[in-house]
């Protein structure tokens, strides 16, 4: 797989959304929103790097971090913005786990002003999308705390099969202990929800 020649796009429209990689000129927004969720990606993303901004320099130079990862097709992080408004919604992350057997894994989170809204699975589905048809993957995979049952109910909307659930194999940023779900999608099981 020649992963540098593949044709990808930027971004993918899905009903209220468009989706798209972040670029030059999106720190401020970047810097607002990860204030604005802070607190709200404590319990699930302590360690997310959202979390650790100190100011609209560093989230200016996040955002191009995230632009370069892209372009080596390494990771793909996405935000997406509500069509109506153009708010931040959700973020969209994609990781290439293994180029050579198409296998990629997905993660997400959702702005707290934009929860209980549909808007994660709608952009979620739009990434499988995205993943099976542009990466061209076999599978995708995607784990969430057992502690989690949104993330979870997320994963099941998608279509994704439980795979395996580790019990107690975390300990969340509050300090209590976890299991860990393992969610997988095929090529196969993609294409047959398409139908
Ligand atoms: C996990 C997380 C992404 C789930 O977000 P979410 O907004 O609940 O997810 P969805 O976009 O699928 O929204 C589902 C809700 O929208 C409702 N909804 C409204 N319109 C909908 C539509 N068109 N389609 C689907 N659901 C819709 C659903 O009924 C559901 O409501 P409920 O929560 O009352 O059951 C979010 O809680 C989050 O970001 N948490 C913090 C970070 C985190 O946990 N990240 C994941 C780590 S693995």
């Amino acid at each position: 797989m020649y992963r540098m020649l593949l044709d990808i796009p930027e971004s993918y429209p899905t009903e209220r959304l468009i989706v798209r990689a972040y670029r030059d000129g999106d720190g401020p927004m970047y810097w607002e929103m990860a204030q604005r969720n802070r607190d709200h990606l404590f319990p699930f993303e302590a360690h997310n790097p959202v979390r650790s901004l100190q100011s609209e320099y560093e989230a200016e130079n996040l955002v191009r971090e995230f632009a370069a990862k892209w372009e080596f097709r390494q990771q793909f992080f996405l935000g997406a913005f509500d069509r109506q408004d153009g708010a931040f919604a959700a973020q969209i992350y994609i990781g290439a786990t293994n180029w050579d057997v198409g296998e990629f894994i997905v993660g997400y989170f959702v702005d707290v002003d934009h929860e209980g809204m549909g808007y994660v699975t709608e952009a979620v589905k739009g990434a499988l999308a995205f993943i099976f048809d542009h990466l061209q993957a076999q599978r995708v995979i995607l784990h969430c705390s057992d502690a989690n049952p949104r993330s979870a109910q997320v994963a099941r909307r998608c279509g994704f099969v439980e795979e395996g659930h580790l019990r107690q194999n975390i300990t969340m940023a509050n300090g209590q202990r976890c299991g860990e779900f393992y969610f997988g999608l095929l090529r196969e099981e993609y294409l047959q929800q398409q139908i």
